[in-house]
């Protein structure tokens, strides 16, 4: 359903257009972006639409979550062509604020995490990265004061981060993940897909292809460490450099050495060129 998408820049805004939502009796989803938008993302905003009268998509591209080092110069932002999607999707609000409304002159608190913040995964290749994630999305919820929140499970650990975050906070908000859209190849969207050069694009869905390998021979009885050894090598030897691959435990995050610790996710990281690719299945015998 096509409707108009109100654009906000401030808290004060937001705050106002969310409690007339509120006063009407309408709940409020939220889903927080950093614009870019894919298909993966206005799956969220679909499934927004299916479990709350409202629907409000921030787009915000936090400097905090990106270490010096990283892409934040060059991150892509597509605002005009990004709301003409979330009209198209139904999205009732899009919040798209200044870096310095989100971090005012003086601004000097972030949110410390333990948990699955800190077990080895992107936190050992992005180890500011989470606290980054978790400040800037403490902040919208207490913002938006929404009732639910839907995050991609793509960024599997980030997803495990923020419900561990919303519920040792209390923050009163419902966390909910929703499964990765993919290519018609398997390749997970992501904004960054874009980086990638013709031939690495053609190679990226071997991540995929791999992974649900592993799932598969781990339910036919493979041992753990022999199918993550089998599939560290198929990656490598396509030409990605790997940061890691991992069977963990799908909420804590903490190593598996067998499917009876589970239930279990498998994750990837890793490298084509100057990309970083990373995807995650269920070991379960319909595994997204
Ligand atoms: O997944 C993202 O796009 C970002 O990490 C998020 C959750 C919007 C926080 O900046």
């Amino acid at each position: 359903m096509q409707r108009q998408t109100l654009v906000v820049r401030t808290v004060a805004e937001l705050r106002k257009v969310i409690r007339d939502f509120h006063a009407a009796g309408d709940t409020v989803g939220l889903v927080p972006t950093m614009g870019a938008l894919h298909d993966g993302h206005i799956a969220l905003v679909r499934e927004a639409r299916r479990r709350a009268a409202r629907v409000v998509t921030t787009i915000f591209v936090n400097p905090t979550q990106f270490a010096p080092t990283e892409d934040l110069a060059k991150y892509p932002r597509t605002e005009a062509a990004d709301l003409a999607r979330l009209e198209e999707a139904g999205c009732d609000v899009l919040f798209a604020p200044a870096s310095t409304e989100i971090y005012p002159a003086g601004f000097a608190t972030t949110v410390s995490l333990e948990g699955p913040a800190t077990v080895g995964l992107e936190d050992r290749f992005r180890p500011t990265h989470f606290a980054g994630v978790a400040t800037v999305v403490a902040k919208l919820f207490t913002q938006s004061a929404a009732d639910t929140a839907l995050f991609g499970e793509k960024d599997y650990q980030q997803l495990c981060v923020v419900t561990r975050m919303a519920r040792d906070l209390d923050l009163p908000i419902e966390v909910i993940g929703v499964p990765t859209v993919r290519e018609s190849d398997g390749l997970a969207m992501s904004s960054r897909n874009r980086y990638l050069s013709p031939d690495e694009r053609a190679k990226a869905p071997l991540l995929h292809r791999t992974l649900a390998q592993i799932a598969a021979a781990l339910l036919g009885g493979t041992d753990v460490r022999s199918a993550l050894s089998q599939g560290r090598h198929a990656i490598a030897a396509a030409g990605f450099a790997l940061d890691y691959l991992e069977a963990r435990h799908a909420i804590s995050l903490a190593p598996v050495s067998g499917l009876a610790e589970g239930p279990v996710r498998l994750l990837v990281a890793a490298r084509l060129g100057t990309t970083r690719l990373i995807d995650n299945i269920a070991v379960e015998t319909s595994g997204n």
